[in-house]
Formats: C-alpha cells, structure tokens, sequence
C-alpha cells in the first residue's frame, strides 16, 4: 500500500479525487495527511475523510528556507511513500526538493514545457493556443521542469474563459493524478521488500 501526504493551497478538488479513489479498499494508496500554506477551502475535503491536517504559513518564517523545513518536518512526521503537490501555489526551495524528490509529485495545467507557471491557463489562452492540457511530472528545483509522467491533451474552444477552460481541464486533472498516483502504488509493490 503507498502512503501519500498531499499538499494544497486552493479548493482542493485534486484532493478529494484522490481522496475519493482511496476510499475503495481496491485502491492501492492511501493519503495520510494533507498539508497547505494558508486555511485553504481545500482542506475541508481533509476533515470530511478523517485525514489529519496541517498549515503552515510563510508569513511565520522569517525566511523561505525556514518555511520549507517546518513545511517538511510535518510531512515527514507521516513517513509518507509520495508526497503529492495538488494545486500546491508556493515554490519550494532545494532544500525541501533535495529531501523528497523523486517521490514528490506535481500537477500542472498545461502541456508542458508549454505555459510554466502558476497562470497556465490564462497563458495558454493568450498565446492563442488551440489545445493545452495537464502535466503530471516529478518536482526538480526547477519550477515545472521536472521528468513527464504523465499528460492528457484537452481541446480549447473558441471564445471560452480562463475559468471555464481550467475546469475542464481539472476534470481530465484529477482522473490523471488519481492514475498516476495508482502507477506509483504498482511499481512499489513491484520493489523487493
Ligand atoms: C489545478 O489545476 C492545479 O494543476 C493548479 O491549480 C489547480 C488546483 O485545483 N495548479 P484544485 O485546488 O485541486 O481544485
């Protein structure tokens, strides 16, 4: 069974899929915990599961570094297999990627490397793209520059909004991460003990 901590900063829609998904006993992770950098509306998804929570601000730190490694002693007080970043909007310093990568995760909406960021959608709208996506990568110290997992394409259409076009793209999202997340479950129960 993999154990995952997920991190959010929004609404946290990520999360309850992935929540949701593990809740079937055939699902081969569970989530451990859920963590954020602000009281994020998210987390509420959280407590409906049982899932412990945590919170830690960068305003409390007096630097990012600081932030990052009280960030991360919560996380690793689980022991978590995977740490899951679901819409998580912070960038975290080397410190933190250095503990946990590869088994630290990203979703992104976009087809990257097109539309890096944290305004995927509305760059892509603005570029004139006719499609972008999701991209689920491994985190390195670059900001969505990390190794491909996974991508799913999605259609834009003409004259549609930034919101409109980014719930779309969350639905294809959260049926990705929750494969993604089953594909890390897979290959470690295919490890030697
Ligand atoms: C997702 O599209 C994620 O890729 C992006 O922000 C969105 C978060 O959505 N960075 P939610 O909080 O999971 O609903």
């Amino acid at each position: 069974m993999l154990s995952v901590v997920v991190l959010i900063s929004g609404s946290g829609s990520n999360l309850r899929a992935l929540l949701d998904a593990a809740a079937n006993p055939l699902y081969p992770a569970r989530i451990l915990a859920v963590g954020s950098d602000n009281p994020a509306a998210g987390i509420e998804h959280a407590e409906l599961h049982g899932v412990p929570t945590f919170v830690v601000e960068p305003g409390r730190f007096a630097t990012r570094e600081a932030w990052a490694d009280a960030l991360l002693a919560n996380i690793k007080h689980f022991e978590p297999d995977l740490v899951v970043l679901a819409g998580f909007m912070k960038i975290l310093p080397p410190n933190f990627v250095q503990a946990l990568s590869p088994n630290l995760i990203n979703t992104h909406p976009s087809l990257l490397p097109e539309f890096k960021g944290a305004h995927a959608v509305r760059d892509a709208l603005a570029a004139g793209a006719t499609r972008t996506g999701v991209t689920i990568h491994v985190v390195d110290e670059g900001v969505d520059t990390g190794p491909h997992l996974a991508q799913a394409e999605v259609q834009i259409h003409p004259g549609e909004t930034e919101a409109a076009l980014h719930e779309r793209i969350k639905v294809v999202e959260r049926e990705l991460l929750v494969d993604v997340v089953k594909q890390f479950a897979e290959a470690k129960a295919q490890q030697p003990a």
